[in-house]
């Protein structure tokens, strides 16, 4: 028995949604391939594309951690599987690496063990992976790279999760500078205190993006991709970020921040060729700064 799933990056946090907003991308993502073995547990046979970074013990890697996680819930202990992994995007990118790898992995032992779970139910399980390999259990990128499309998640405990709509012409353009940022330490920067006005400002701006995101409202959108609570502090581990924003928005951009944790940033557009304009933009701005970079661009 053999089973392959692709699971796709994630645009965390979209500005405004610290922790409660994501969305997938069509490119790039990981793939995991299992296999049934006659003997019990879980192991990883090979991982390409980490550069032997990541580790193979099966109990510190978060495709595989998931998978014991759902196993143990389920109470199946004469289960064996090995595990293939391709890394297809960079680790410590701010792309959701750590997230689409826990995805396939959950989603792919789910399917071999017959579908117990539904999608949804899977959420928790994949959330495991996170709070492995960043520390903390957010589900701004498993969410979406579990379900697809823009999620918003209203509350963790509970977990309550849904979709909305975004305009079919909406674009994104992700842009990773070949700088690397921890999730842990980004997280570790943060304040544990806002301010009331900040908070009020942020509350807004999220507001403001649902609706604008939900009834196509270009200029809402724009107003409302304003981060003024993780942002300012996060910028200064990203080399060129405010010159890097600033072409985005000069080339068209309805608004430009930090993907996730970083070091990517993500512009959303309105149309395909916009994305790909601001994508040579902001790469550009990059390398005139001596920093390499790499840019996707993707419907919603
Ligand atoms: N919401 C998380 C953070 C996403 O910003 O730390 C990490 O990709």
């Amino acid at each position: 028995e053999y089973i392959k799933v692709f699971a796709p990056a994630t645009v965390a946090n979209v500005a405004c949604g610290f922790d409660i907003f994501g969305f997938a991308v069509d490119h790039p993502g990981d793939v995991v391939e299992i296999r049934r073995k006659p003997e019990p547990g879980i192991t990883i046979e090979a991982i390409y594309g980490d550069e032997g970074r990541l580790p193979t013990d099966p109990n510190r890697n978060a495709v595989t951690v998931v998978m014991l996680h759902l196993l143990a819930h389920l109470n199946i202990t004469d289960f064996g599987a090995s595990v293939v992994l391709h890394k297809n995007m960079a680790l410590g990118s701010g792309m959701g690496s750590s997230a689409a790898s826990s995805v396939a992995g959950v989603v792919a032992l789910n399917e071999m063990l017959g579908s117990p779970l539904t999608r949804k139910e899977l959420l928790p399980f994949a959330m495991q992976g996170e709070l492995m390999a960043a520390g903390a259990a957010h589900a701004d990128n498993v969410g979406p790279s579990l379900l697809g499309g823009f999620l918003v998640i209203r509350s963790y405990n509970p977990l309550d999760v849904f979709n909305i709509s975004v305009p079919r012409e909406l674009y994104c353009t992700l842009v990773h500078p070949d700088v690397e940022v921890n999730t842990k330490d980004a997280r570790l920067i943060l304040r544990n205190e806002v301010s009331l006005k900040n908070a009020i400002t942020q509350m807004g701006n999220v507001a403001g993006l649902i609706s604008g995101l939900m009834t196509g409202d270009y200029n809402l959108i724009s107003r409302s991709m304003v981060d003024v609570i993780i942002e300012p502090v996060r910028a200064i581990l990203i080399p060129e970020f405010n010159e890097v924003k600033q072409a985005a928005l000069d080339n068209g951009a309805l608004g430009c921040s930090i993907s996730g944790a970083g070091p990517s940033m993500f512009t959303l557009a309105r149309s395909a060729a916009d994305a790909e304009r601001i994508g040579k933009a902001m790469k550009h701005t990059f390398a005139s700064a001596g920093i390499s970079s790499t840019s996707y661009v993707s419907g919603i």
